[in-house]
């Protein structure tokens, strides 16, 4: 390793926590350059708890949102990164991660091809419908619900899935392998952003 400061990232999540998992791994075996300086979660018995001790990483159980902030603050986080995280992120939460280009240093990843089927279940939403292709997709955090600026997004056939937990096995592995990536070149600066229709556009370079 040189002696580049490597981009500090906390990771908040609400339950089982295998985005994390791919995460730490990817940042264990060097794909991802970057330090996971905390795993926060709102929830007592969130198994990613565990899997943030597993690798060393510190885990914190913590229900208060300013609280929580005041603590990635202190750990200069240059990065927040959510990995199934379910709550809502507040106003003051979100200004303090604000980048002076104007987007929150906030990463989150959905489970669909935003926008479509924001919010909750969303390979079951998919499946449901009836679509040929769903998808993940990974975006900034901004106020609204799935509704922040799009990062990256992959798309597969769900053509052939003949249950929902089949259309999630497919997107889960593309989530494990879409999220590290993209935290990537997002961490280390690799994009342009750009204002267009009113919207913030994510590049990558
Ligand atoms: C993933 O499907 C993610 O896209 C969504 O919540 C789920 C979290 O799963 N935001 P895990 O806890 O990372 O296993």
């Amino acid at each position: 390793m040189g002696l580049e400061k490597l981009p500090r990232i906390a990771v908040l999540a609400s339950g089982r926590g295998s985005n994390f998992e791919a995460i730490a791994k990817a940042v264990q075996s060097g794909a991802l350059k970057a330090e996971i300086v905390l795993v926060g979660s709102d929830k007592n018995d969130a198994l990613v708890l565990e899997k943030a001790k597993s690798f060393g990483i510190e885990a914190l159980v913590q229900k208060d949102q300013s609280l929580l902030c005041q603590t990635l603050q202190s750990k200069h986080v240059d990065y927040v990164v959510l990995a199934g995280f379910m709550r809502i992120l507040g106003a003051n939460f979100i200004e303090a991660f604000r980048d002076p280009r104007g987007f929150a240093r906030i990463v989150n990843i959905h489970p669909s091809l935003l926008p479509a089927f924001p919010g909750l279940d969303s390979y079951k939403q998919a499946f449901t419908h009836g679509v040929k292709a769903a998808g993940v997709t990974v975006h900034f955090v901004d106020a609204g619900v799935d509704t922040g600026p799009i990062c990256a997004q992959k798309s597969f056939s769900i053509v052939d899935c003949e249950s929902v937990e089949e259309v999630e096995r497919l997107g889960l592995a593309i989530e494990h392998e879409l999220y590290p990536q993209t935290l990537n070149w997002i961490l280390h600066n690799q994009f342009e952003i750009s204002e267009r229709g009113g919207r913030l556009h994510v590049q990558a370079r």
